[in-house]
């Protein structure tokens, strides 16, 4: 089964953007990381990135169809898109949400995220290691 790991805006440039918070890593180390975990555990991944809101939404959509689980870091759009929440209430697998960064320590308007209100499990400020621990995780929920 697949595992749909969703990124939100910015993320693309993930190892370049901010890395004293957000690391050097890129999106294609977490992509090798989560597959590494992923496959003795039957699970591959499909990882997809967009600094587009309904494209996330559609991503969402397919995996209804395609999809055994979803990882989603919404990035800027956990603290604003109902959108997002209401695609993943669709869904019927588990969601995991990751934030790189621990959202709690950071600005307030980074302490609510709408998709937690439909998470199994959030993970926050493990770094890049949070997408690898949450495909453990899907293992468990999905086993
Ligand atoms: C983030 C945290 C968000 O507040 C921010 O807008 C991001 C990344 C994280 O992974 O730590 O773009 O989701």
């Amino acid at each position: 089964s697949t595992i749909y790991i969703l990124n939100g805006p910015n993320l693309n440039l993930l190892g370049k953007r901010e890395p004293e918070i957000y690391g050097h890593d890129t999106l294609a180390d977490v992509e090798t990381s989560c597959a590494a975990v992923g496959a003795p555990l039957g699970l591959s991944v499909k990882l997809l990135q967009s600094n587009h809101e309904g494209e996330l939404v559609d991503w969402i959509h397919e995996a209804r169809t395609q999809g055994a689980g979803i990882i989603i870091n919404p990035a800027a759009y956990s603290h604003t898109s109902v959108a997002i929440l209401d695609a993943l209430n669709t869904f019927e697998g588990p969601v995991l949400e990751v934030h790189i960064s621990n959202i709690h320590k950071r600005e307030a308007f980074r302490h609510h995220s709408y998709v937690s209100a439909r998470a199994e499990g959030v993970i926050a400020g493990f770094g890049v290691e949070g997408y690898a621990l949450a495909m453990r995780r899907m293992g468990t929920l999905l086993g």
